[in-house]
């Protein structure tokens, strides 16, 4: 096993804490452990109170999970598995509603500096999966099989690339003469493809989101998450939901939106929440982040 170096900084703490506002003598379920940092932060915040801690990267418990519950006796449980499948998993483990709900959606730091492919910085196979255990398809399989359409289609919906049609047929060509295996691979065919502009971020950035997103159905497991979580909830419990992107944010505002003209929930937080600047400058990936909270009627 490798040497941890990484551990995920979590973003929006205060607000977090703010919006689930942990009482004694309830439960809250934390549906993307990490690194548990919003784990323990909810754990310290209110010392009567239980936590308990989903994901589906097995890796997230073997790393951060036993000191966690070391530190508090009684107090932590573990669920592994997908969130789109909540309701039953919490079920199935014996537990019952719980009295607030936490998602940090998307992918940890720990997964970009461990897993195979998240990062077009470093060269490794095109893999992309956060739960190998749970998911079959890698990057490598999709960039090899599907055909040129699929993949413009991926790269524009969820990368919103504008190349994304040119860099679909680059993709088709050069797997004619060999198989694209690695993130070398790719990005070199991005670099010929994409023209150099002014912006900021590395022309494979939004491929690269591109295919995360697509191999890790993020989208479509929020989409069943959502339900889920209000079944989870008992009355006056609370969702608090961080999207890292606008595609993701869309499907919690609607659902809000939704929620609240059904009369089942009440918004807590009209405009969108985001990081402060001071927590920007100590955590750069704290900047994209927007939270937004409901409370069950
Ligand atoms: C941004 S990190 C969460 C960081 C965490 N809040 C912390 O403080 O360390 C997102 C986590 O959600 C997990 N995750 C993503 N999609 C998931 C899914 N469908 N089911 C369960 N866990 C998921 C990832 O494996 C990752 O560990």
């Amino acid at each position: 096993m490798s040497m941890i170096q990484t551990k995920h900084k979590p973003v929006l703490t205060e607000e977090v804490l703010f919006y689930l506002d942990p009482k004694p003598g309830k439960t809250y379920l934390d549906v993307t452990f990490g690194s548990g940092g919003h784990t323990q932060a909810i754990l310290e915040k209110e010392p009567d109170c239980s936590v308990i801690a989903m994901d589906w990267d097995e890796r997230a418990f073997e790393l951060f999970g036993e000191g966690l519950q070391e530190r508090y006796p009684g107090r932590l449980h573990f669920i592994w598995g997908n969130f789109a499948l909540l309701y039953k998993l919490l079920k199935r483990e014996g537990f019952g509603k719980v009295d607030g709900i936490l998602a940090d959606f998307g992918t940890s730091q720990v997964q970009i500096h461990e897993r195979p492919g998240f990062s077009f910085a470093k060269d490794a196979p095109l893999d992309m999966r956060m739960s190998p255990p749970h998911q079959k398809e890698t990057a490598a399989d999709v960039v090899n099989q599907a055909d040129e359409r699929t993949l413009s289609d991926i790269f524009f919906s969820y990368g919103q690339e504008r190349w994304s049609r040119q860099v679909a047929r680059a993709i088709v060509e050069e797997r004619k003469k060999s198989p694209i295996e690695t993130t070398a691979d790719l990005v070199a065919i991005i670099d010929r493809v994409i023209p150099k502009t002014a912006e900021k971020i590395h022309k494979a950035t939004r491929i690269f989101q591109a295919l995360r997103i697509y191999i890790n159905k993020e989208l479509s497991n929020i989409q069943s998450f959502l339900p889920a979580a209000c079944q989870a909830l008992l009355p006056g419990g609370r969702l608090v939901l961080i999207s890292f992107h606008s595609l993701e944010d869309r499907l919690v505002k609607q659902f809000f939106k939704d929620q609240e003209q059904l009369g089942l929930f009440t918004v807590l937080t009209p405009k969108v929440v985001k990081a402060t600047e001071k927590e920007v400058k100590l955590n750069a990936s704290s900047r994209s982040a927007l939270l937004r909270a409901a409370e069950k009627k």
